[in-house]
């Protein structure tokens, strides 16, 4: 028998249609905590579902985010809709890749196009740049997956939604431990 969506998914798809071809149908920021215990915060690409609570990004494994959840899995994402005039913050955990199955890895590699993909052949982000340092444009599906193409699957654990286009404003949060109940929070 198929797991039912927990409530704030159909609320995340309203908002995200409300958005039509806007970016922010698909941008999201995710808060880690680095490896001095300090805060950090990027822009990623939302990649779909991975299960009814789990939430799928893409990343290079040599990027400092992924030794960022190998030591504190925690995270946070905010994922701002402002057609919707909604804020929906999303808090879990990263599951390590152990627990994960490769068919998924490679399903997300062979949905990328071309010039997504090329991103993972270049050389490895954050450090100096080099002048010997290229950059390609495409790679094809066919070509092998490169080691550092990591798949984060985030299970999510507490859903908050704030939505300004009500008066008073709606604020409202879920918690998998508790079956996903609606609490209504004061804006
Ligand atoms: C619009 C936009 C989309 C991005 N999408 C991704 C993405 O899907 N995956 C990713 O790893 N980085 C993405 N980035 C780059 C990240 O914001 C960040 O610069 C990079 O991942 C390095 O972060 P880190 O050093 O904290 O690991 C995106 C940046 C922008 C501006």
């Amino acid at each position: 028998m198929a797991v039912p969506l927990p409530p704030w998914r159909p609320l995340i798809r309203a908002a995200q249609q409300r958005e039509g071809r806007s970016p922010a149908a698909r941008w999201l920021q995710l808060a880690t905590v680095a490896l001095d215990g300090t805060p950090r915060v990027r822009t990623l690409v939302f990649r779909g579902w991975g299960g009814p609570d789990q939430l799928d990004l893409l990343t290079d494994a040599r990027s400092a985010k992924a030794p960022e959840l190998e030591q504190q899995p925690a995270m946070e994402i905010c994922w701002l809709m402002p057609k919707a005039k909604q804020q929906f913050r999303l808090r879990g955990c990263w599951q390590p890749a152990a627990t994960q199955a490769e068919a998924e890895r490679q399903r997300h590699w062979q949905q990328l196009s071309p010039a997504g993909r090329a991103l993972w052949a270049w050389p490895a982000p954050g450090r100096p740049q080099q002048p010997s340092d290229q950059f390609v444009e495409e790679l094809s599906a066919e070509t092998e997956i490169p080691e550092h193409f990591q798949l984060l699957r985030l299970q999510i654990e507490r859903v908050e939604q704030l939505d300004l286009g009500q008066h008073p404003h709606l604020r409202r949060s879920w918690q998998r431990q508790e079956q996903w109940r609606a609490l209504h929070l004061r804006p």
